[in-house]
């Protein structure tokens, strides 16, 4: 066989560390970290074109902001619902909310604090780029801003992700219908209400005296908010610690449902 030249072999390794780089690059959301996560919306045409498909989200379906937490997030001029909150709102009107004989606890009209949050996008009436604080330079507004929502037309990314959307199956986008949330809450876990005390309800655990069990559950001033279970940092897409979709504990063997209920 005949011998590499010194040539040779450095193209050999500079090859096998390109490959490796773009392996690594293409790995989605590690567990730890927001980066490369669903929740990274600077990465999702990268993780569009690692599964063969096109890259039509940031700038084309959104404003790229070139930054991670800058679509939820800002330093300055923040809003209280969550942490340095950097995003606009929905209506509060309009929510259907869970509806049962049972409930012990009163469940409020709309959602409010961090479920309304997350329903800044997931509820599909705000745009994902919908923020209060841009960044102040780096980004160009192609004036096309699609919301997370069912619709099968106009400016929703249900337009490509629900099976009868104007451009189903284009590069096999995936069904994402479940993930849009609307505004309908009332086929979901009840949120925004205060967790029950004994006298109210015997049948549930008595939160520590911070509103955080020790596996992460938390309450949000008393009550239970959609990042009660999700932590919406904290990616585990392989379901190795069976926490997918960004739980914060195992749904296994119930773990999560237990920390709260007794059943
Ligand atoms: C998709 C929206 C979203 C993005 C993107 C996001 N966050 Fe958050 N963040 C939230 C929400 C919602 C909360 C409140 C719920 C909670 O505490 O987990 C929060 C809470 C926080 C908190 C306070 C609570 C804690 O966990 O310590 C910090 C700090 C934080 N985020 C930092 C960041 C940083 C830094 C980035 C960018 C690398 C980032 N976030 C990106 C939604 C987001
Ligand atoms: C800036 C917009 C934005 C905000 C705010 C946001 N999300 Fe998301 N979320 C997304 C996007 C985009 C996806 C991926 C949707 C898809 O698969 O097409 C997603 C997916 C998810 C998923 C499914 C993940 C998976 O593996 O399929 C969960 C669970 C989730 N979000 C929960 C939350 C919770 C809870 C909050 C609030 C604490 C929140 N999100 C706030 C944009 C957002
Ligand atoms: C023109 C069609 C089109 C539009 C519009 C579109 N997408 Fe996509 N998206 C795709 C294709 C194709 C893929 C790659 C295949 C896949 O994983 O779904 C993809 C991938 C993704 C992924 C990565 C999925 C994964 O498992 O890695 C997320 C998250 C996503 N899109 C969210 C969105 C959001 C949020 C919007 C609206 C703001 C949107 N998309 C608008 C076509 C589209
Ligand atoms: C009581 C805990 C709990 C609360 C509160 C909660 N979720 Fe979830 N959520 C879950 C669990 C568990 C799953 C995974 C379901 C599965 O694996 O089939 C999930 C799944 C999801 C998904 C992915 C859909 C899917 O089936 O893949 C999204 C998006 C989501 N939740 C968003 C939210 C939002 C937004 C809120 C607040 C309005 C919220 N969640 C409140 C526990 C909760
Ligand atoms: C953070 C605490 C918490 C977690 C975790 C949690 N729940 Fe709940 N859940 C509640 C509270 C509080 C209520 C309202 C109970 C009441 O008022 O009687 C509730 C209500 C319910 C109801 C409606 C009860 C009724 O009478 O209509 C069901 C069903 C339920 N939860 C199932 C689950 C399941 C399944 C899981 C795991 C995926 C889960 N919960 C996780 C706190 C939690």
């Amino acid at each position: 066989m005949k011998h590499l030249t010194f040539i040779e072999n450095l193209i050999f390794y500079i090859l096998l560390l390109l490959v490796l780089f773009l392996i690594l690059r293409a790995i989605p959301g590690e567990s730890g970290t927001i980066f490369r996560s669903k929740h990274d919306l600077t990465y999702l045409n990268e993780r569009a074109i690692a599964k063969g498909g096109v890259g039509a989200m940031e700038g084309i379906s959104y404003i790229d902001y070139g930054e991670v937490c800058v679509y939820c997030h800002t330093p300055h001029g923040a809003i209280s619902v969550a942490p340095l909150w950097n995003r606009v709102l929905p209506s509060t009107s309009g929510y259907s909310m869970y509806k049962s004989s049972t409930v012990d606890t009163n469940i409020p009209s709309s959602p409010d604090g961090v479920s309304l949050a997350c329903l800044s996008c997931h509820d599909g009436t705000v745009a994902v780029d919908s923020v209060l604080n841009p960044p102040n330079t780096g980004w160009i507004d192609t004036g096309v801003h699609y919301r997370m929502s069912p619709e099968t037309s106009g400016q929703s990314c249900g337009k490509c992700h629900t099976p009868q959307g104007e451009l189903a199956g284009l590069y096999g986008a995936h069904d994402a219908t479940v993930k849009y949330i609307t505004k309908n809450l009332a086929d979901d876990h009840p949120v925004s209400m205060n967790y029950p005390t004994v006298l109210q309800d015997p049948k549930f655990n008595t939160p520590p005296g911070t509103g955080v069990f020790v596996n992460g559950i938390r309450l949000f001033d008393g009550k239970v908010q959609c990042a009660s279970c999700h932590d919406p940092h904290n990616p585990d897409e392989q379901n190795l610690e069976g926490r997918a979709p960004f739980l914060r504990t195992s749904k296994n063997y119930s773990n999560l449902c237990m920390t709260c209920h007794i059943k």
